[in-house]
């Protein structure tokens, strides 16, 4: 007898549980950095009118295919067309390369969380604190056990107990939280050693305010290729996730309205994490602390900046880890479920069997991103020019190179192998209208995959 396939119990479940897969440390920490780097306002447009355009029609595709096949990645595009079987095999890859150093920097996240709940953040300022902490061989593999075990915890609980429920709480708090720090980071204000006095709000303007200045054509499309990347990984397209949680999307669900919601809510955290960082990194570190990005932004700067604010950044401090781990978590829990459901769909497992396997799996290839801080530590040189180890090589290839090819075979499948009504049919049969229709059209069949030839052919270093 075939199991009866969970489902969320209502939209707003399945929005929240979207958001907070979508909400996370892209949110957090590139995408303050890439709007600090490309403009300001300028990389904001861009990125907001990308997010209405590319991003919905992915996100559209994605949601639809699994609420339409009621499979999750692995088994669902074979199902599109019976040709497309290997898409599936490589949307479920995805996830179990993201998932192990997802784990490790969610292991990070709870470390420094940890740090400043037990007032210790001062340490965490010192130089080489934080490469020492990665280097050291036990505390980065236990604080990643730990983040991977309260993953596997709500997984194991199922799609309503588990991954909803968990959503419901942890959502509206992030954004409560999200949005505390963003206001108390336009109130601050610092004066240097050499008497310059430095505000919030003129970190806003930063943020806020188009800058054009000594922009050529050629610098405006790296902010258009940079919004792209962003936007593909803040949505958490081309994972299997917004497939396999399509697949549990009631057929009576209006899904053209949770599917603007789910950009409403991604693109307004994003926003807010821009509030929050952008103004505190320059009042305390002026415009060249606007530099950093990724864990150099997150594990070094941040604490410094919590330091120096005094009593108020040991509470701020705590809030702000504390908030990014609920944006991790929700992130570590949707890719985890992008491949458990694939498990539970191809080899009909059972949730707990298949999430043991998947935790194992996954643990063994975290403890190797561990090692690669210390003893199996190595650089590489990828061919997009940066320096790697074993951590950045991961993410380099699911990130900048399976994504992209996921995506435009997935655009090659709606659009010219079984049309785009697939699609409309699917999203409208509710008998809701979908908006932008003709968009999504023109969009999935020919702007969005010749956007993302360029992407990848730019990862690869070609162009
Ligand atoms: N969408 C998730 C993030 O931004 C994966 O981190």
């Amino acid at each position: 007898m075939e199991n009866k396939r969970s489902s969320f119990s209502s939209s707003l479940g399945f929005v929240l549980a979207a958001a907070g897969s979508a909400v996370g440390l892209g949110n957090i920490w590139r995408f303050p950095y890439l709007a600090a780097k490309d403009g300001g306002g300028l990389f904001l447009v861009i990125y907001i009118v990308l997010a209405l355009t590319f991003g919905f029609t992915l996100l559209t595709t994605e949601i639809a295919i699994g609420r339409k096949t009621k499979q999750s990645p692995l088994t669902a595009y074979k199902m599109v067309h019976p040709k497309f079987r290997w898409l599936g095999v490589m949307a479920c890859i995805v996830p179990m390369i993201i998932l192990p150093y997802y784990a490790v920097i969610g292991g990070w996240v709870l470390k420094y969380f940890t740090t400043f709940a037990l007032n210790k953040g001062a340490e965490a300022t010192a130089n080489g604190y934080f490469d020492n902490f990665i280097s050291s061989p036990v505390e980065p593999l236990v604080f990643m056990t730990l983040f991977l075990l309260a993953t596997a915890g709500i997984i194991i609980l199922g799609v309503g107990d588990g991954i909803e429920k968990m959503s419901k709480i942890l959502m509206p708090l992030l954004i409560v939280l999200v949005v505390g720090i963003a206001i108390f980071s336009l109130t601050i204000k610092h004066t240097d050693a050499d008497g310059a006095v430095r505000t919030g709000l003129q970190g806003l303007k930063i943020y806020l305010i188009p800058s054009l200045e000594g922009k050529t054509f050629k610098d405006v499309l790296v902010v258009i290729m940079d919004a792209m990347g962003q936007l593909f990984y803040s949505l958490s397209i081309a994972m299997g996730i917004m497939v396999a949680y399509g697949s549990y999307v009631k057929d009576e669900d209006n899904l053209m309205k949770s599917i603007n919601q789910i950009e409403i809510f991604d693109t307004m955290v994003a926003f807010l994490a821009g509030v929050m960082i952008i103004p505190a990194v320059y009042v305390f570190q002026g415009a060249d602390g606007l530099g950093a990005s990724g864990p150099g932004l997150m594990f070094v700067s941040m604490p410094k900046i919590f330091t120096e604010m005094g009593f108020i950044g040991k509470i701020i401090g705590v809030v702000f880890f504390l908030m990014v781990i609920f944006a991790a978590l929700t992130s570590c829990i949707s890719i985890m479920e992008a491949i458990v459901s694939s498990f539970i769909d191809r080899f009909h497992l059972t949730r707990k069997k298949a999430t043991v396997i998947v935790t194992a799996i996954s643990f063994v290839m975290a403890v190797i991103v561990c090692l690669g801080y210390n003893l199996l530590f190595f650089r590489f040189e990828l061919p997009n020019g940066s320096e790697a180890q074993i951590l950045d090589i991961m993410d380099y290839i699911s990130n900048n190179v399976m994504m992209p090819i996921v995506s435009i075979a997935t655009c090659v499948l709606i659009g010219w192998i079984v049309k785009p009504r697939y699609v409309i049919d699917e999203v409208t049969k509710t008998k809701t209208k979908f908006g932008r229709k003709y968009l999504y059209i023109a969009m999935v069949t020919v702007i969005a995959p010749l956007l993302l030839v360029i992407l990848l052919l730019q990862a690869l270093g070609v162009v």
